[in-house]
């Protein structure tokens, strides 16, 4: 199933997109399934109503461990580095991971999880996460990661939106020099959660915890109480394997839905043909498993292939800015898939954490999460890959389970800052604000999907009706992607960046209205527009317009006093990065906000604001521009 050459690669995309269903039939049986499907796919974007392999059943935890034993048992699955560098490695050969899988899963069941539960996992990028998501995996029940940088109200939220009755947590994670108390996060979580039963929580920091008889039960004790042996669970292809909340311009996150069959070959067919994984090679993603690219190109995209999976605990620049390039070192790395927003942040060290850096093991580089903008994109060639290792800038996003327009390593003419080609399966299109479809090269316009793929999303939970307003309503048979995207002369794809109230900060998707809420419930704030403004390092800042008109003290505090906010109400990842006190907000005479203009004003444009005509009290503008200039 691995494509070697451009050739290859033309005529697998023409026979994807003629006769997909032998297409992706035949990529299927690279996987191994319990029973075969009757038909490989059955669809449509009008209810979306999307199936494939159906009739297939499988455990997912089989494709990505038991295949491998018997001929690749002491291989590495994962490579723990850990937060501190003084600390030992942990590897765990694919021996070793089905052995704790099966341990996890057996503790699950012995703390009440079957399958179709949901279970919340909200822990430091430790193997015991990876072996938590696997165990869930492995008796059917469905996961839903949250990232650790969401706030106990966040969690709540997600955990009540999916009725989750087990946590698996631990005492508290390091970042950098920082210790995150993650049991203490939540417990106050659950004091609103009414549906969980059980936490299960994992010593890492040795920090003081409370536990709650009844409720609460460490990881280590349990451990002693079950063996090892925990046959999968028989999983039908269209069974809900996960659920990852993602944010959209409106309203709460949503959870995204993935299913076993159609996610599993996805993730393991674009890891294979992306990144040109050879056997042996040891692949390291820097992403964090508490968003989409770690369970596809962390967990279950490297580990369905029987790859060597790099699990990161630290940040890039903790002890040094040499971070990166000490593991790459270290564990010989092969691949590297990182983000814009990181590359960025090294790049401003400048040379020197690099300097007598053994980097030669590097083959391939790839890219995820935001566009990534042509100079990063030289460093990223020149002082990364000396030039010689192909970078992969890979875009896709929840929705899309997994990458959808990149190059494929070794085989697609890179373009510094595009994202190339799609992928095999694949069919992009660019429509206009009517939905009309703009054909041709050299042009630009929304980027929808026309035609289904396996890792696509099946619903959002609790709420089909959300995911098709969200995703299939916008325009009429097409799965609209919210980014904005130019396609070249050459029919190469670049994508702009979203086109919809989504901010894409460090590469993590944030909705505006998220924040305003956030920002809303401050006691005394009024109202709130939240824009976005180009940021050096993030690629995306949060620029906040407030109308607080009794301030709490001073200006400045008063502003510490909204950020501390916005992180109970979502986390430290959603705090603006400007916050700017107005009297008013730019409104036409229906009371919608102009953000047109203030973004303008965000990215410092004061004039050449376009036509102001039709807004309420065109005088609020100028105000704004005066106040801004002082920020
Ligand atoms: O705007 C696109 C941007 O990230 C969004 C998806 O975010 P999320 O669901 O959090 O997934 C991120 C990791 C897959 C997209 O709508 N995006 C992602 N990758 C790229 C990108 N923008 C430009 N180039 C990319 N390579």
């Amino acid at each position: 199933m691995q494509i070697t050459s451009f050739k290859q690669y033309e005529e697998d995309y023409k026979k994807s997109v003629e006769n997909p269903e032998q297409f992706w039939g035949e990529v299927a049986q690279n996987f191994q399934w319990r029973k075969p499907w009757f038909k490989v796919l059955s669809w449509n974007f009008s209810e979306p109503n999307i199936k494939w392999f159906e009739g297939a059943k499988l455990n997912i935890t089989e494709n990505c461990l038991d295949r491998h034993l018997a001929a690749n048992g002491d291989k590495p699955a994962i490579i723990w580095e850990p937060n501190n560098p003084e600390e030992e490695s942990v590897t765990l050969t694919y021996k070793m991971l089905h052995e704790r899988v099966c341990r996890f899963a057996n503790i699950l069941k012995r703390n009440g999880a079957k399958k179709g539960d949901r279970i919340c996992i909200y822990m430091p990028m430790v193997p015991e996460l990876a072996i938590a998501v696997l165990a869930c995996a492995r008796i059917g029940a469905v996961h839903s990661v949250v990232f650790g940088g969401f706030s106990a109200k966040s969690i709540a939220d997600r955990i009540n939106d999916a009725q989750c009755k087990l946590v698996i947590t631990a005492d508290g994670a390091y970042r950098g020099n920082k210790q995150i108390p993650l049991k203490e996060v939540i417990d106050d979580a659950l004091i609103g959660c009414p549906t969980v039963e059980k936490c299960i929580v994992l010593t890492h920091i040795r920090t003081p915890v409370s536990m709650l008889k009844g409720r609460d039960v460490w990881w280590e004790d349990e451990v002693k109480h079950v063996n090892d042996i925990c046959e999968a669970e028989e999983m039908d292809a269209e069974d809900m394997l996960f659920i990852l909340y993602t944010s959209g311009s409106t309203g709460k996150p949503k959870g995204v839905v993935h299913t076993c069959g159609g996610y599993m070959v996805y993730a393991g067919y674009t890891f294979s043909n992306v990144f040109n994984y050879q056997p042996g090679e040891v692949y390291f993603c820097t992403a964090d498993i508490g968003w989409i690219t770690g369970h596809s190109y962390i967990v279950y995209g490297p580990l369905s292939q029987g790859a060597t999976s790099v699990l990161f605990e630290g940040i890039p620049t903790y002890p040094t800015p040499s971070r990166f390039w000490d593991i790459v070192e270290k564990h010989k790395v092969n691949t590297l898939y990182t983000a814009p927003t990181a590359i960025r942040s090294l790049m401003s060290f400048g040379d020197e954490p690099l300097n007598g850096k053994n980097l030669s093991s590097i083959r391939v580089l790839g890219s995820v999460g935001e566009p990534i903008n042509e100079e990063a994109w030289h460093w990223f060639d020149e002082k990364i890959g000396h030039g010689k290792a192909p970078i992969v800038d890979t875009w896709w996003q929840t929705e899309t389970g997994g990458i959808m327009i990149s190059p494929i390593a070794a085989v697609t003419p890179t373009k510094p800052s595009f994202a190339t080609l799609p992928l095999p399966g694949i069919q992009p299109i660019l429509v206009d604000e009517n939905g009309k479809e703009i054909e041709g090269n050299g042009v630009m316009g929304n980027l929808c999907i026309k035609f289904p793929w396996p890792g696509m999303l099946r619903t959002t939970y609790g709420d089909h009706e959300r995911c098709k307003q969200t995703y299939f309503s916008t325009y009429e048979d097409l799965y609209f992607t919210g980014d904005g995207c130019l396609r070249d002369e050459d029919g190469y794809y670049r994508i702009t960046g979203r086109v919809d109230d989504v901010l894409n900060v460090s590469g993590h998707r944030i909705g505006t209205a998220e924040v305003e809420n956030a920002i809303n419930m401050h006691a005394g704030v009024v109202e709130s527009a939240v824009v976005g403004y180009p940021h050096d390092v993030k690629g995306q800042g949060i620029y906040a317009f407030v109308i607080y008109p009794e301030m709490h003290g001073e200006a400045e505090l008063s502003k510490k006093d909204i950020l501390q906010t916005v992180t109970r109400v979502i986390g430290a990842i959603a705090k603006p990065d400007k916050i700017l006190f107005v009297s008013g907000l730019p409104k036409t005479r229906s009371g919608k906000i102009m953000r047109r203009i203030l973004r303008k004003i965000a990215e410092g444009e004061t004039s050449n604001l376009g036509d102001t005509s039709t807004l309420l009290d065109p005088g609020v503008v100028e105000e704004i521009i005066e106040a801004s200039k002082n920020l």
